[in-house]
């Protein structure tokens, strides 16, 4: 890989800026100042410095974030903010997108990431991946309404695969498991039962739990062991 192709994807500087930090000796590779844009490391072994900071490779950049009312799940937007302005400048650089949509006032956990091959077998309804939104709606739900709800209901001419359901005791808020993502899907499954949502939450995303710890608008990276899920 070139060195300041390296750089960007660490997200340290833009493509330009790397060449410029490189020609004025700012990197070393394996102890060596190196001014030469274009020289070919090997990111696994060489050790490169920026500064005197050692950047250590990872191919890929995962985030959780607990997304906030009022904004969009979007990598830019001419009119609104996106779930990219929560996270810092470096991270940015890195090509970071969202992993599935969550829309603008659905709150809860979203995945940045900019491993799309990952992001692709994540999102893709072949893979039975599990998403668990909590719920409020305007009307309580009836145990035969559930029951649609399970089997699939049409959201305008698509029937949506099976889902679970499981209301809390005031039958009007609950917990909704789904397996696909269509869109503005569980507001659609409800408008098909003459009900309306009020509240949308994603609290988890196959094995990744939202971290209870992360305030709206707040992020973290993933573990090593939630990563897993985009390697299997
Ligand atoms: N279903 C919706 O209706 N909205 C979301 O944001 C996610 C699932």
């Amino acid at each position: 890989m070139r060195l300041d192709k390296f750089l960007t994807e660490m997200g340290k500087c833009s493509r330009s800026e790397g060449g410029k930090l490189i020609r004025s000796g700012k990197v070393t590779v394996n102890g060596e100042i190196i001014k030469k844009p274009d020289c070919k490391i090997n990111p696994l072994s060489d050790s490169v410095t920026l500064m005197g900071e050692t950047l250590t490779y990872k191919k890929f950049t995962y985030i959780m974030l607990n997304k906030p009312d009022g904004y969009v799940s979007a990598t830019d937007d001419e009119k609104e903010k996106t779930v990219l302005d929560l996270v810092n400048d470096e991270d940015r650089r890195k090509g970071l997108f969202p992993c599935g949509r969550l829309d603008k006032n659905t709150l809860g956990l979203v995945i940045l990431t900019n491993d799309g091959d990952g992001a692709h077998r994540l999102l893709s309804p072949k893979h039975h991946v599990e998403k668990v939104y909590k719920f409020e709606v305007d009307a309580p739900i009836s145990s035969e309404d559930v029951s649609r709800l399970e089997n699939g209901v049409d959201i305008g001419g698509y029937l949506t695969k099976p889902c679970k359901i499981k209301l809390y005791d005031n039958l009007s808020s609950g917990e909704i498991t789904l397996t696909e993502g269509k869109y503005h899907q569980i507001k659609r499954m409800m408008e098909a039962i003459d009900n309306k949502i009020t509240y949308l939450e994603r609290i988890s995303f196959g094995s990744i739990l939202l971290d209870e710890s992360l305030k709206r608008g707040e992020w973290r990276y993933l573990t090593t062991a939630e990563e897993e899920i985009f390697k299997k």
